[in-house]
């Protein structure tokens, strides 16, 4: 314990050594991360890279590795060439055995996670969530436009996953290639608020909509059914911390489209894009548009692809007043327009 005091909880430590000798790897990293350093500004590639390579030997002078002998009773991992070998020594416990679990799952081959909402769907036409409709004849349109973009990017062996829901098996169905589905991807439950208009929730349960606008992270609607990834409410902090399955799943995956649902599509976004709780729950993910999430050291680069079929606008910003006494227009200042 610190200064003589007993800690309530006992500390863990668990130290993970990444040793690379694979002079391919290497070379690669050092391209990826180090050529945009100021150091390097005006350098060639290859200079950078002879540059770095010497750097790295004068690291090694000062650079104590994990001993199999004095640090074996140390937990910790130890991860070789970036994964073709592992050795874990003294794992202990619930999250030392799944950070293990996680590292093990990572991956640096380049490869391409596409992530799209459904089509447009019957019930996203007259702005109401949750349900299970099909969809829309824009819908039918952009599942058939996902199918030409998908082939025009002529990706390697791709892996197709959507959630249970009509609307993702709909539009996957028009790739024409097998998909796998995941509960997991189902969309939050909206519990007694499915298949409502935002309006509709306002004039039923004013209460409620304000305390979803307080904290739309942690909020769960009444009845929202507790599925396979956790409740309604914090299934999106399930879905952004690395154990939760999908998140394992796609970490592990090489090339793959995720075809799933609007508060789903967020949790992935903020999960790769390392966005915080406040943020998440506001993040664009606009119907007919694919994200394009490319992995890089340090992070994911990202583009954005409007297919070119026009759907209905189904953010709805939070709004200034998130007082549960608020007037009915201020609750209602940002819903999207609907037929
Ligand atoms: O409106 C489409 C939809 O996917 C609904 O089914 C769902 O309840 C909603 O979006 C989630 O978005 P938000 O969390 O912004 O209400």
């Amino acid at each position: 314990g610190v200064g003589g005091h007993t800690p309530c909880f006992p500390l863990q430590v668990l130290f993970v050594e990444s040793i690379c000798d694979d002079p391919a790897i290497i070379e690669e990293n050092i391209k990826q991360v180090k050529l945009s350093s100021p150091d390097y500004k005006g350098c060639t590639p290859e200079e950078a890279v002879a540059d770095f390579l010497q750097r790295i030997e004068c690291y090694k002078a000062t650079y104590e590795p994990l001993d199999e002998q004095l640090d074996s009773g140390l937990s910790y991992i130890k991860i070789f060439d970036v994964g073709v070998r592992y050795l874990a020594n003294r794992v202990q416990g619930h999250v030392q055995s799944r950070t293990v679990y996680y590292l093990m799952n990572t991956h640096v081959t380049p490869r391409a996670i596409y992530l799209s909402r459904h089509g447009e769907s019957q019930l996203n036409l007259k702005g109401r969530i949750g349900g299970d409709a099909g969809l829309s004849p824009r819908g039918r349109q952009y599942a058939q436009a996902l199918a030409e973009f998908i082939r025009s990017q002529s990706i390697r062996e791709l892996k197709v996953f959507t959630s249970h829901m009509k609307r993702t098996i709909e539009t996957a169905e028009a790739l024409g290639v097998p998909y796998e589905q995941w509960k997991a991807l189902n969309e939050i439950d909206a519990g007694v608020c499915e298949e409502m208009t935002y309006e509709e929730i306002q004039e039923r349960y004013p209460e409620e909509f304000a305390l979803r606008d307080q904290d739309k992270y942690r909020y769960r609607y009444p009845k929202g059914e507790v599925t396979a990834a956790g409740d309604s409410g914090t299934r999106r902090g399930w879905l952004v911390t690395p154990p939760e399955p999908v998140i394992m799943e796609l970490e592990r995956q090489e090339n793959v489209l995720v075809i799933c649902h609007q508060a789903v599509m967020r949790c992935l976004l903020a999960y790769f894009l390392d966005k915080s709780s406040e943020e998440l729950p506001y993040l664009r993910c606009p119907l007919h548009t694919v994200l394009k999430l490319t992995p890089v050291a340090y992070g994911c680069e990202v583009e954005s692809i409007f297919l070119n079929v026009e759907a209905v606008n189904t953010h709805r910003e939070r709004p200034q007043n998130v007082d549960v006494s608020r007037p009915t227009a201020e609750a209602l200042v940002t819903v999207p327009e609907h037929y």
